[in-house]
């Protein structure tokens, strides 16, 4: 079985001459540890970095944060994804001030009181910024353990979860809790990666029991995936002079917060124009006209698929109302960066701000 002191010494040793030199690991300041961990749920560090890099320019502190506005918030996040971590960043912002004087809390039990800081951020954070002596486990974490340990029992049950967070915890050292959680992490991302691993740059190579028996492309063992389901949708372009009809999604849910076209599901039978008469009808409480296709876009998100079928529709009765949003307006393609649309809207707002005339 690997041997912590080696596992730890080696570990460290590899990070301090290794690790990439990312911005967050040059500030001691909670804050900016706290956005990187938030930025870094979900999202790989290429992706994360320049969003990173906008925050703090916008945000240097947590004050600035806390007084921002939350359509502000999300449009510094527009294209990340899981937009609720951006809510609650703010959330937790104006709690820290308010709360807590605009000082972060010091240990991952009190950081996990804040909105949005699970087991894993609190963790994060209190060994990085403030030296607590407390494991973390991620993704990529759960997989270096599953091959050091050449764990074979299914990763995905909460007992494993509790076991590989025992593990975990049974390996961090003394000193520099906060290097070896990072570098645990940074193996799991650059070496010890999903799909060959490159096991000859290991700095661990000699502690690792699933390499030693020739089964690290077995490691970690994981339930099968389920299939993702798919949906198609309809969105509907509803013109008014050199404006268009969006919508703003409600806080709570999915996209909460964000502005859209409006957009509705095609129900079983119906056809494109039908789930648009429908759909409008139950979103604006107007009857429309459908028109051409615009576009067919297609995005992933983690637990389903989508193909928005983007009409053209022209309004016909009734009075409009926004029946299962937060709000609605007219704009113009001049003045949709002001506001903050889902990846999928991106993919025809494009074509509203190049040819708005000869579109249709
Ligand atoms: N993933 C999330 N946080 C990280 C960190 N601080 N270092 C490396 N990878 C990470």
């Amino acid at each position: 079985m690997p041997r912590p002191e080696i596992l730890s010494r080696d570990l460290l040793r590899w990070f301090q001459s290794d690790a990439r030199d990312l911005p967050w690991r040059k500030t001691t300041d909670p804050y900016k540890i706290w956005l990187s961990e938030i930025i870094l749920q979900q999202t790989r560090v290429a992706q994360g970095l320049p969003y990173y890099e906008r925050y703090v320019a916008a945000f240097p502190t947590v004050q600035a944060l806390a007084a921002a506005s939350e359509d502000e918030v999300l449009k510094l996040w527009e294209g990340l994804g899981y937009y609720s971590r951006a809510r609650n960043l703010h959330k937790a912002a104006q709690r820290v001030v308010e709360e807590y004087d605009g000082e972060m809390p010091k240990t991952a039990q009190w950081l996990q009181l804040l909105p949005g800081v699970g087991r894993y951020t609190a963790c994060a954070i209190a060994s990085i910024a403030f030296g607590e002596h407390v494991p973390v486990v991620d993704g990529n974490v759960k997989r270096v353990l599953s091959r050091l340990f050449n764990l074979d029992a299914c990763i995905d049950t909460t007992e494993m979860e509790q076991e590989l967070w025992n593990i975990a915890a049974s390996l961090v050292p003394e000193e520099a809790p906060g290097d070896f959680n990072q570098a645990m992490m940074e193996l799991g991302a650059r070496i010890c990666t999903p799909k060959k691993p490159n096991c000859e740059s290991c700095p661990v190579l000699s502690q690792c029991n699933a390499r030693k028996w020739g089964v690290e492309n077995l490691r970690p063992v994981r339930k099968p995936k389920k299939k993702v389901p798919h949906k198609e949708l309809v969105a509907a372009i509803i013109q008014k002079d050199d404006t268009y009809l969006i919508l703003k999604r409600p806080t709570q849910g999915m996209l909460g917060g964000l502005w859209e076209f409006p957009t509705d599901e095609i129900q079983s039978g119906e056809t494109h124009q039908e789930a648009l008469c429908r759909g409008m009808k139950e979103t604006l409480g107007i009857s429309v006209h459908p028109g051409g296709l615009v576009t067919t876009v297609k995005h992933a998100y983690t637990h389903f698929k989508i193909t928005l079928n983007v009409y053209r529709c022209t309004r016909e009765k009734g009075r409009l109302k926004a029946k299962k949003h937060d709000e609605l307006r007219w704009v113009s393609a001049a003045d949709f960066d002001h506001y903050t649309f889902p990846k999928a809207n991106h993919k025809f707002l494009n074509l509203l701000r190049e040819e708005p005339l000869e579109l249709f």
